[in-house]
Formats: structure tokens, sequence, C-alpha cells
């Protein structure tokens, strides 16, 4: 991966002034959408690795090549941590990690979100680390907080832990956060050894890393 990424440019100065109204409306309405065929494929791995050995679960939500799913399995030996991203050819590269408690799962975050609420199965953690930022002004609706699926995100709870190379990206999630009732912190990431891929690459490249946690 390179590492001269250039900081992400957008026609947005300020946090969205549409933020709080889509929030809201998010909120007001129930996702309804379908959940897809292969995504209960992928949820049945889940399934069978909780039926085998009963533990908390971490979750690692657009976790890429999983690098970090496979560090946060080392950081979580007590719990399944389960890595989840749609792309097939950002899985394969995965590089397996030293531990077995953890699994990856091709399939749309909603979905797998969807799947477990209806179980009734909550994440003690819950990581979001880079999600793509869909940086101009009129994507406000792709970012994860701007998204129709941000209440099965709330609804999931578990304490959140969200990545960006975007200031107002995370201050946005923050804002959609504290709009719905689960206010949390923004902070600057310090040097930390690079948890994911995406973030190696920007620290490279001299970005500052930004944080929610809440
Ligand atoms: C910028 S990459 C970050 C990957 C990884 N977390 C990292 O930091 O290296 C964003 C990832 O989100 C995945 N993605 C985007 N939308 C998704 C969705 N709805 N469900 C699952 N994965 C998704 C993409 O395939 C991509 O791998």
């Amino acid at each position: 991966m390179q590492a001269n990424s250039r900081p992400v440019s957008s026609n947005q100065c300020w946090t969205h002034p549409k933020l709080p109204a889509v929030v809201r409306r998010h909120l007001a309405a129930p996702w309804r959408k379908p959940v897809a065929d292969y995504n209960r494929a992928a949820f049945a791995a889940l399934e069978d690795a909780l039926a085998t050995a009963p533990r908390p679960l971490v979750l690692d939500s657009f976790c890429g090549t999983g690098q970090s799913t496979a560090t946060l399995a080392r950081r979580h030996p007590d719990h399944l941590v389960v890595g989840i991203d749609k792309s097939a050819q950002r899985l394969e590269r995965h590089v397996v990690g030293g531990s077995d408690n953890y699994l990856l799962l091709r399939a749309e975050c909603e979905g797998i979100w969807q799947l477990l609420l209806q179980r009734g199965w909550q994440p003690q953690y819950h990581y979001l680390l880079y999600p793509n930022p869909w940086p101009k002004s009129g994507h406000l609706q792709r970012r994860v907080h701007g998204h129709a699926s941000f209440p099965l995100l709330l609804q999931l709870g578990g304490a959140i832990e969200l990545r960006s190379n975007w200031q107002l990206y995370v201050e946005e999630f923050g804002l959609a956060m504290q709009l719905a009732g689960r206010p949390g912190q923004v902070l600057r990431i310090a040097g930390d050894p690079p948890l994911t891929l995406f973030e190696d690459k920007y620290r490279k490249s001299g970005h500052a890393l930004w944080c929610y946690r809440g």
C-alpha cells in the first residue's frame, strides 16, 4: 500500500448542515431493507462459532483485510472477534493472525447488524476503523452516521470506537451520536502501533488521525 496518500479533500468545511435532520429522520424510521442471502450465509458461520464456544462479541465492521480483526483478537482473548467486509478481494489478502478467536465474514455490515439484532446478540465492543469517508457534501447519506442503518448501530450498543483521517467525519459521527443520546469523546489518536493497513498508510503520509469513543 502506498505511503503518500493525500489528506481528504472535501467541498464541505463544517459539519453538514443537514446532518441533524437526516439523523432524526433515520431515528424515526426503522431500517427495512431485506437481508441478502449471502449475508445470511456469512452469519451462519458466526452462529456456528458461538454455538461451539459461547463468548462475548467484538465487532470490527468495515475490516478490510482483517489485520485489525487479528490484532483485536489478541487484545480480547476471551471474546469472539468478528471482522466484516463486503470486499472478497480485501479479505483474500488477510494474513492469518496468531489466535483462533476471530473470524472474517464477507458480508454487508448492515445485514449482519440486522441479523445480530434479530438474535438479540450485542457486541461488548464495536470498532469501525476508517470507513470510506464519502467526502463530497452530497454523499452525506453514504457516511455511517448519515446512512439509514445508523439506528442499527445504536441498537447494537457496546463501546464504540470509530477512526478516520478526516476530522470532520469523526466530528459529524460524534454529533450524530450526541443527537441520538449517546455522547462520546472525539480525540486525536497518538502514536500507538497502527491497528489497520489504512492507519499505517495515513500515518506514514503524515495525516492527523482522529477517533470517536463512546
Ligand atoms: C477505507 S477501507 C478501510 C478498511 C480497514 N478498516 C482499514 O482501516 O484498513 C473501507 C472498507 O469498508 C468496506 N465496506 C464499505 N462499505 C461496506 C459495507 N456496507 N459493508 C461491509 N464492508 C463495507 C470496503 O470494502 C473497504 O474494505
